[in-house]
């Protein structure tokens, strides 16, 4: 099943960025966030989105090509339903990073940095996500999945491909690419600090450090 995608720079969207647009000195500032509020409406960058940041920083068209294709975040390709991350770097790495990258490739007939064979997801693998004591990790639609195996991290997508609910081990709700984007670029739907920050595993190594100064 192919899950349809809404698309379009709507006016609303326009005031959005507007809004980001006006929250800086320098309205440039807002680029980065902007470009979120576009993939949020369109599921990628387009060059209508492209032109719509241009035309309200009074930029040129080149220019926020060159920031949007410098950043790994922004796609040029629709991501579908679900971004898919799965952190290699070396922590994740050594403790099963990479099975988990390659059975979660092979469930998805997805290869780096592209869409699954259905269109309906988008296979990342990422860098150190500072989620080291957790290792290895697995985002989805940049939520974590701690502790991942790759039975887990390919029982998340069954689940998420079979329109289940799924939960962040750190406890949000899973949305879809598109309401995350839209979380990272107005951080006003007060989702931005839903589910645990930090639990007792992050916190034991500075447990240990504050027990040796005491002695
Ligand atoms: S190496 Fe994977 S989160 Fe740090």
């Amino acid at each position: 099943m192919t899950i349809e995608i809404s698309r379009g720079i709507t006016e609303a969207t326009r005031n959005e960025m507007r809004e980001l647009a006006a929250r800086y000195p320098n309205p440039r500032s807002a680029l980065l966030p902007m470009l979120h509020v576009v993939q949020s409406a369109q599921d990628e960058v387009t060059t209508e989105g492209i032109a719509a940041c241009a035309e309200i920083l009074e930029i040129t068209q080149a220019e926020v090509t060159a920031v949007a294709t410098f950043y790994t975040m922004y796609k040029f390709s629709p991501v579908g339903k679900h971004h898919i991350g799965v952190c290699i770097n070396t922590m994740c790495g050594l403790l099963g990073g990479d099975a988990v990258y390659e059975k979660v490739a092979e469930r998805l007939g997805a290869t780096h940095n592209g869409p699954s064979a259905d269109g309906n997801f988008w296979l990342e693998r990422i860098e150190c996500q500072a989620a080291c004591t957790h290792a290895p990790v697995m985002t989805v639609d940049w939520e974590f999945m701690d502790d991942v195996t790759p039975e887990s991290a390919v029982g998340v997508i069954d689940a998420l491909a079979a329109g289940e609910e799924v939960w962040s081990t750190r406890g949000p709700k899973i949305r879809d690419f598109q309401a995350t984007e839209h979380t990272l670029g107005m951080a006003s739907d007060e989702l931005a600090t839903e589910g645990n920050s930090v639990d007792a595993k992050m916190l034991a190594g500075l447990m240990v450090a504050k027990g040796s100064n005491n002695s």
